[in-house]
């Protein structure tokens, strides 16, 4: 049975996320794991109860990378071939390794994204968005229109993530093309031939880039990871390359979903956007509802079984992949109370945006600071903004992330 994900507009993915067994109830009550087959031709178990995501989340014995399992699958046409080639795979990258390799390497980043760190970034994310707001009010003045996603949500975040890395921030058209190719790989001829360019893109970009770090050091993350390579066994050549890149596409289209979604949820709720104007002390609030809301990753979290496994009244049996629905968990009615009401004063809003467990997004403080920079600047800087096109002319990105490809707006300040 093929299970459509709908990528786009939250408020427009039909209800049922996974098909109801059993007629009547809500999806998610019914059915706390399903089998089906994704729009990418993987044959997983689909779970979407805020309880059994999380505690699958948690479970040692959901793996990342289980090479044996993963040669079966694609045998028996479970896991198309593809899959088990890819650059994410093949390479030990944080997304695919289990500890002790997982522990090792994140080991190696971690310090690098703990809140004192970003918080020390804040200043800069501050800079950044003050001159984008000088910028976009200039092409307002003129009685333009302003795109937020072109002017303002996609600069902020590839620019903090290029300096963090010492990436030339010059480069980023190209690193955004690359992005684009990997995170909106459909499955067909064409866009698996661009993953594979971008990957070889990536791969050698930075290896072009630590050699410059090599012998010109500088006080980025890319040059502590070369001198941490260059000073033992615990980065190989391979794995210091694929955490540059993975780090480098992670921090680029995520945070751009959630700052133009954060900004479109404001607009189509204006009591909301009043009270935020109205008491700044919301905003931390507000980016966890826009991130329980939106869900910017519009993918599942994917593991392998490596043991039966019980979820809910299901078992699930060893040897298969498991889709974790977040963004299902996240509007599940027994956890969130009335979870498509967009409430920027919710509490006990433990959503699972950045997943949960080992493999927590590491740059979880980052995106939400740079979101409760770019909005608060934003607020601070244009009295009113609104849609300069009917929403239904919007366009999504399609895929794996979730937000608007352009946000017309009209800007105008006091
Ligand atoms: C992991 C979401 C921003 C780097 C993850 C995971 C999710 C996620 C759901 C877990 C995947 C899994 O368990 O399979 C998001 C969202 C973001 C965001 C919603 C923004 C709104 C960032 C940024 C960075 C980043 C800015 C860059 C520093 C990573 C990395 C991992 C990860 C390296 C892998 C962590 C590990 O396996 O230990 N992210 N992310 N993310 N994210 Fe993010």
């Amino acid at each position: 049975m093929a299970v459509q994900f709908s990528p786009g507009d939250p408020a427009r993915i039909p209800a049922p996320l996974v098909p109801d067994p059993a007629g009547g109830g809500t999806p998610a009550a019914v059915c706390p794991a399903h089998r089906g087959r994704l729009v990418t031709g993987i044959d997983a178990w689909l779970v979407t109860r805020y309880g059994e995501v999380s505690a699958a989340l948690s479970d040692p014995r959901l793996v990342m990378s289980a090479p044996e399992i993963e040669a079966d699958l694609v045998e028996r046409g479970e896991l198309p071939q593809r899959f088990g080639s890819l650059f994410q795979r093949k390479s030990k990258s944080l997304l695919s390794t289990d500890p002790p390799d997982h522990t090792r390497l994140r080991k190696l980043v971690a310090s690098s994204f703990t809140a004192r760190r970003v918080d020390g970034l804040r200043p800069r994310a501050e800079e950044i968005c003050e001159q984008l707001t000088t910028a976009m009010s200039e092409q307002a003045a003129a009685g333009e229109v302003v795109d937020l996603v072109s002017s303002y949500a996609f600069p902020l975040p590839v620019l903090m993530i290029c300096e963090l890395l010492g990436v030339p921030v010059e480069d980023h058209e190209t690193f955004r093309q690359w992005t684009n190719a990997i995170v909106f790989d459909q499955g067909d001829e064409a866009s698996v031939a661009a993953y594979r360019a971008a990957v070889t893109g990536l791969d050698g970009y930075f290896g072009a880039l630590i050699e410059t770090k090599r012998t010109n050091p500088g006080e980025d993350l890319t040059s502590a990871l070369v001198a941490v390579h260059d000073d033992g066994d615990r980065l190989d050549s391979t794995e210091l390359r694929t955490m540059l890149s993975l780090l480098l596409v992670a921090g680029h289209e995520t945070t751009v979903n959630l700052i133009s979604s954060s900004i479109l949820m404001l607009l189509r709720h204006p009591d909301q956007l009043d009270a935020l104007r109205a008491d700044a002390g919301l905003m931390p609030n507000a980016v966890e509802e826009c991130l329980r809301h939106v869900g910017p990753v519009a993918f599942s979290a994917m593991r392998f079984s490596t043991a039966d496994i019980e979820l809910g009244e299901v078992t699930v049996p060893a040897g298969q992949v498991v889709s974790l629905g977040l963004w299902a968990a996240d509007h599940d009615p027994d956890r969130f109370p009335a979870p498509d009401r967009f409430d920027i004063t919710r509490e006990d809003n433990a959503h699972m945006a950045f997943g949960r467990g080992t493999h927590f997004c590491i740059g979880a403080n980052l995106a939400r600071m740079e979101a409760q920079v770019a909005l608060t600047v934003l607020l601070r800087h244009f009295t009113e903004f609104s849609l300069a096109v009917p929403e239904d002319d919007l366009k999504w990105r399609p895929a794996n992330t979730r937000g608007p490809s352009s946000l017309p707006l009209r800007l105008s300040h006091a």
